[in-house]
């Protein structure tokens, strides 16, 4: 793990995406340059109404300008109260936290497996590979939500030059039903030994994601998500069972796992 600076920082931007869901641009961040995808912020929202920091992956950064993004869904009382932070209030960031994503080879198909606000990582993740030289033509971005206006920010994955394979589970945007299932239609028309893939979503998806990956030999990671009261590794609040009989904390031994890492 990083070692985590607590900063204190500014809203530059907040940006609606619809459907309860936001963007929010911090800057001036001293810790972009240290961030990568997998890695995630404790936030404090001011004064004394949400008390306990909370989690989110970084979406983006831009370290020339010292800019980080997160990107969310309203839940609770914590989300709904970020949705109506202003340009210029202050917030405290605790981070980076947790454990990266480990690149894929650039030969292999890399398969990105987003469920609903499970996809800011792998938003970083795809475009941190194509600064690295990775072709974006061997990026599959699979984006499952429930409906259409759940598969947030297409236009801008779809300008990473990436393979855009949206599913709902009502049918009104891409293919209909599970993003599990055009995952697994892909890998049985391509080498298994040549695919990655990458999950972050709810613990359904992840659940099919992991037992699909380990059926059809292919390797990779999924991001998970738990309890955070600390972030740091000390309350134990964020504890899951590994299948080798061990457990882990998700915010410090994660939140990246390998498939078949943790008993899900
Ligand atoms: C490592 C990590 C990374 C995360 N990254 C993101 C991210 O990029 N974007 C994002 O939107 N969220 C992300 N989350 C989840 C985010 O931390 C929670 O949505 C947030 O803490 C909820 O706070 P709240 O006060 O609004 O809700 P609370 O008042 O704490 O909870 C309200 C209700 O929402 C439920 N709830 C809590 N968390 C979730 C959740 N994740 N999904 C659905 N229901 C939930 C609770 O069970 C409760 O019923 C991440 C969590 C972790 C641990
Ligand atoms: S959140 Fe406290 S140990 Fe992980």
């Amino acid at each position: 793990m990083t070692k985590p600076t607590c900063e204190d920082t500014f809203l530059k931007k907040r940006r609606s995406l619809g459907n309860d869901y936001y963007s929010l641009t911090f800057s001036p961040y001293s810790q972009a340059e240290r961030c990568r995808p997998g890695h995630f912020v404790h936030l404090k929202l001011p004064g004394n109404d949400v008390f306990f920091r909370r989690a989110f992956s970084i979406a983006a950064v831009s370290p020339s300008a010292g800019e980080m993004e997160i990107i969310f869904k309203i839940v609770g009382r914590g989300t709904r109260a970020m949705a109506h932070l202003r340009p210029g209030d202050p917030i405290n960031l605790l981070g980076p936290l947790g454990t990266p994503f480990k690149r894929p080879r650039k030969r292999e198909h890399t398969l990105m497996v987003a469920g609903g606000i499970g996809f800011p990582p792998l938003l970083f993740l795809a475009r941190d590979m194509i600064s690295r030289g990775h072709d974006p033509k061997r990026i599959e971005f699979f984006y499952g939500g429930r409906t259409a206006g759940d598969v947030i920010e297409r236009s801008r994955i779809k300008k990473l030059g990436v393979t855009f394979r949206p599913v709902t589970e009502d049918g009104s945007l891409g293919s209909k039903g599970l993003v599990t299932v055009p995952v697994e239609e892909f890998i049985e028309n391509h080498d298994n030994g040549n695919c990655r893939i990458y999950g972050c979503g709810p613990e359904g998806m992840l659940k099919s994601t992991n037992e699909l990956a380990l059926r059809l030999g292919v390797p990779g990671q999924i991001s998970l998500e738990a309890p955070m009261p600390c972030g740091i590794g000390v309350c134990l609040g964020c504890v899951v069972p590994l299948t080798d009989g061990g457990h882990a904390r998700v915010c410090c031994d994660g939140p990246v796992f390998s498939i078949g890492e943790v008993a899900l």
